[in-house]
C-alpha cells in the first residue's frame, strides 16, 4: 500500500523564520564544499567569542549540583525575587513574584504569551519589521498578527497613526520592541506615552519586549512602558541571553506590572501553559540574581574601546560610505538594518538578493523580508563579528553591489517613474 504523505500542521503556513531559513542551508552546503563563509546572521554573541562573564559561569558550575529536579514551575524563588527587585529600581508598580514567570529564553515565553490569549482570529498589533517569532508566534496561536509600520525616515519610531488605523474590534494587544531588533532603534518616552494611550483607549495589552535593555550605546536613555503607565497592565519581557552572553543557556522571564485586575484570567491561564512544561532550564535560573544585580560587565563592551560599540561603529561607517546605501546608526543592540537604492542598483528581490551575496562574496545576512518588512531592499546584518571582519564584509558588499549598478541612463529612467 502507498504510504500516504504527512504535513505539517496548516498552522505553518505563512509562518517563516529566514534567520535560520534556506538561506543558511545553503550556507551549510556551501561550506561542505570548502567555502568559507562570513556569516554575519544570528545575534548569538559566544559564536563571535563574546563569552559570558566569569562570575556567571562560576555560579552556574557552583549550582549546578542543586539543579537537577524541577523547580516551581514559574521558576526559582531567588530568580523571581531578583527580577522583581530589578524592576522595582526601574519604577515598574505592582509587581509580584507571582506575576513572574521564568522562561527557556524570552522565546518560550514570547509563544506561551501568545497561546494562552489568543482565540482563532484575534488580531495582535505587531511592529513591521519585527523579530520575526512575534509575528510566527501570534499566527501558530490562530491570531492575525497585524503588522504597523515603524518609519524609517523617522528613526523607525512606530508610526502612530498607522497604529490607530489598524484597531478593530478583534484587537487584542500590541507587541513593542525595543530596543529593536533588527532596526537598532530605542523608543523614546513620547512616543511610548503615546502608545500607551491608544492602549488604554482600546483595552490593549501591551507586551513590550526588551531583550536588548542593556545594551544601550552612546547615552540614550531606555524607557520601559511599564515604568510610565502604571495605571495599564504591562508585560515585560527580558533575559539574559545577549546582555551575557548566554545564549545557549536559555534563560528570559515574563513580567507583568501595573493595574492586573482585568488580566487575572489571563496571567492564571499563563500559569496553566508554565505548569505543564514543568519549568525552564534551572541552571540557568540558578544564575539570574547574579546576572542582574551588581556590576554589569556588558556595559566595558558598550563604550569607546568596547568590542560592541567599536564593531557597531565600524559597520555604520563602511555602509556608509557605500554609495547608494544608507542606513540609521543603531543607538543599541546587535543589528543594523540598511537599504540599498534600487534604483542605482538592479536589485528588485531581498532574498534573492541575499542568496546571490551569499553566492558571489561568501558573505550571509538576512533579508528585510524575513523581519516582515515587505519594502525593497533592506537587509540586516549582526555586528558581533571583529571590526576587521565587518570592513571586510562591508567591502564585499560593495564589490557586490558594483556588479549590480544600473547604467545612468536606466537609473535616470527608472527616477522619472
Ligand atoms: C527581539 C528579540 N526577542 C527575543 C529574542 C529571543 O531571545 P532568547 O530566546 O534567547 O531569550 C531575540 C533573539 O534574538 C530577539 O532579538
Amino acid at each position: 500500500m502507498a504510504s500516504k504523505e504527512i504535513r505539517r500542521s496548516q498552522r505553518l503556513s505563512g509562518v517563516e523564520y529566514e534567520i535560520r531559513g534556506p538561506l543558511v542551508e545553503e550556507a551549510n552546503r556551501m561550506e561542505m564544499q570548502g567555502n568559507q563563509i562570513m556569516r554575519l546572521n544570528i545575534g548569538n554573541p559566544p559564536q563571535y567569542g563574546i563569552n559570558p562573564p566569569d562570575e556567571i559561569m562560576h555560579d552556574l558550575i557552583y549550582n549546578l549540583h542543586n539543579s537537577q529536579g524541577y523547580s516551581e514551575s514559574k521558576g526559582i524563588f531567588s530568580a523571581r525575587k531578583a527580577i522583581m527587585q530589578y524592576y522595582q529600581l526601574k519604577n515598574f508598580t505592582n509587581l509580584s513574584i507571582e506575576d513572574i514567570f521564568v522562561g527557556n529564553g524570552v522565546s518560550e515565553m514570547i509563544i506561551m504569551s501568545m497561546q494562552s490569549l489568543l482565540n482563532d482570529g484575534d488580531e495582535m498589533l505587531v511592529p513591521s519589521p519585527d523579530y520575526p517569532l512575534w509575528t510566527a508566534a501570534v499566527t501558530l496561536s490562530g491570531g492575525n498578527a497585524v503588522h504597523y509600520i515603524c518609519d524609517d525616515q523617522a528613526d523607525w519610531m512606530p508610526d502612530i497613526a498607522d497604529i490607530k488605523a489598524k484597531i478593530t474590534p478583534r484587537t487584542r494587544g500590541i507587541v513593542l520592541i525595543t530596543p529593536n531588533n533588527p532596526t537598532g532603534a530605542v523608543y523614546s518616552r513620547a512616543v511610548l506615552e503615546e502608545i500607551a494611550e491608544i492602549a488604554r483607549q482600546n483595552n490593549l495589552l501591551i507586551f513590550s519586549d526588551e531583550i536588548y535593555e542593556r545594551l544601550v550605546m552612546d547615552n540614550y536613555q531606555h524607557v520601559s512602558i511599564g515604568s510610565i503607565a502604571p495605571d495599564l497592565p504591562i508585560a515585560t519581557l527580558n533575559g539574559l541571553s545577549k546582555s551575557h552572553r548566554v545564549t545557549g543557556l536559555r534563560a528570559g522571564w515574563i513580567v507583568f506590572s501595573g493595574d492586573k485586575r482585568h488580566i487575572r484570567d489571563y496571567i492564571e491561564g499563563l500559569n496553566l501553559m508554565a505548569s505543564m512544561r514543568l519549568c525552564s532550564n534551572v541552571p540557568a535560573q540558578s544564575i539570574i540574581q547574579t546576572s542582574i544585580g551588581g556590576y554589569q560587565s556588558v556595559d566595558e563592551l558598550l563604550i569607546p574601546g568596547g568590542r560592541i560599540y567599536e564593531q557597531r561603529n565600524a559597520i555604520y561607517n563602511g555602509l556608509s560610505s557605500i554609495p547608494g546605501v544608507s542606513v540609521m546608526k543603531p543607538k543599541a543592540g546587535l543589528y543594523i538594518f540598511p537599504k540599498i537604492d534600487t534604483q542605482k542598483y538592479a536589485i528588485t528581490d531581498d532574498k534573492q538578493f541575499a542568496m546571490d551575496l551569499l553566492h558571489k562574496e561568501r558573505l550571509l545576512v538576512v533579508p528585510g523580508s524575513g523581519f516582515n518588512w515587505q519594502k525593497q531592499c533592506y537587509f540586516r546584518i549582526v555586528y558581533l563579528a571583529s571590526v576587521k571582519e565587518l570592513d571586510e564584509a562591508a567591502s564585499r558588499l560593495q564589490h557586490f553591489l558594483h556588479g549590480c549598478e544600473r547604467s545612468s541612463t536606466v537609473a535616470a529612467s527608472l527616477e522619472t517613474k
